[in-house]
């Protein structure tokens, strides 16, 4: 079975085709950070703009890539939500209208699920059950996932993401839009323990997480420096903020994990890319015996291969595709399957 994916969710374009045996034949993508940077976040109506202009080109490069014809397409899957809805509907719109003129059925994905299923399209991927802990621009939450549709909200943010700490934080140390990566990379350089910064919830007791004060914290941290903070200050100001999110992090992800007695622990979205967090959740895996899966580099942020991949597992696991044609957004959908 051939699955074309779709991806519009946010500032990613990203397309793909998916093949349920020979596995992921081709992927596109494109990035709107540059559009986006300039105005120190993402801009909705200029973000669906975008999509209008590269979602066709991107398909033309992802069938070239993979050697297949439009045709011989069964299936496609597009993001349905949660999102922009201008962007959700850009590739929605785009991927019925295809589905009908092809006549293919489509399959609406939730884009978490994506994020939570693309560890599986590594070469050695995690088998079920596992704990997800999905850290994302949009989205901090801990799943049990016991197969394909079956997801269980163990906790989540009760404010801001992770990965929007990450960039509001790195804002405020005076870097470029999304800094998550920038901040990290300087705190690579920063001293530890030079600056204490809260660890929000980390004694709550249950597995939700708050990072809105942490933001804050480092808010009132800039403001004591005065004008001109120095490069040292910063460094030491974002291994402050990274070791305490990194903290919190790995505290409740190994709380799920003993919680449900899963071994397993899969860690999706752009958060995952980072090292301090993928070297810290490793250590506290290796001493107990658990095992931790990242989706390839690539796949960490938004793709169209991982909405690809979760309608291929979704069709073969009996989801029913429907007659492409109408269709709706959810730019607020929560992903807990647990009793679909
Ligand atoms: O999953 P994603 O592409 O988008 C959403 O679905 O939201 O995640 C993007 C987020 C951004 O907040 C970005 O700053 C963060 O992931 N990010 C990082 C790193 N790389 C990307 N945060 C911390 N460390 C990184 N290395
Ligand atoms: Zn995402």
């Amino acid at each position: 079975m051939l699955v074309l994916g779709i991806e519009s969710s946010c500032d990613e374009t990203g397309i793909a085709l998916y093949d349920s045996d020979a596995g992921l034949l081709a992927h596109a993508l494109h990035s709107q950070v540059a559009m986006h940077a300039e105005y120190g976040g993402v801009v909705p109506e200029l973000a669906s703009r975008d999509h209008i202009r590269r979602v066709v080109p991107l398909l033309r490069q992802a069938l070239a890539r993979s050697g297949r014809r439009l045709e011989a397409v069964d299936a496609i899957a597009y993001t349905q939500g949660p999102g922009l809805a201008g962007a959700l509907l850009v590739g929605s719109a785009f991927a019925e209208a295809l589905g009908f003129a092809l006549g293919k059925p489509t399959l609406p994905v939730h884009h978490l699920e994506g994020h939570l299923l693309s560890p599986l399209l590594s070469a050695d991927p995690p088998a079920f059950p596992f704990v997800a802990l999905l850290v994302s621009g949009g989205h901090t939450q801990l799943m049990r996932v016991t197969g394909v549709g079956a997801y269980e909200l163990l906790g989540e943010t009760l404010d801001d993401a992770a990965g929007e700490a990450f960039d509001k934080s790195a804002k405020l140390l005076g870097l470029p839009y999304p800094g998550g990566a920038l901040l990290s990379r300087l705190a690579e350089g920063g001293r530890p323990g030079a600056y204490e910064l809260p660890r929000p919830m980390l004694h709550s007791g249950d597995l939700n997480f708050s990072f809105s004060g942490l933001k804050t914290a480092v808010l009132t941290l800039v403001r004591e420096q005065g004008e001109n903070p120095g490069e040292g200050f910063k460094a030491d100001a974002a291994r402050a903020f990274q070791d305490a999110i990194v903290e919190v992090l790995v505290k409740k992800a190994l709380k799920a994990l003993k919680q449900t007695g899963l071994k397993q622990l899969v860690v999706a979205g752009g958060v995952g890319a980072n090292r301090q967090l993928r070297a810290a959740l490793d250590e506290a895996a290796r001493r107990r015996h658990w095992r931790v899966y990242y989706p390839e580099l690539e796949f960490c942020t938004d793709n169209g291969a991982m909405i690809a991949l979760a309608g291929a597992l979704r069709l073969q696991a009996g989801a029913a595709a429907r007659e492409a044609g109408a269709f709706a957004v959810r730019p607020r959908w929560t992903l807990d399957f647990s009793g679909a």
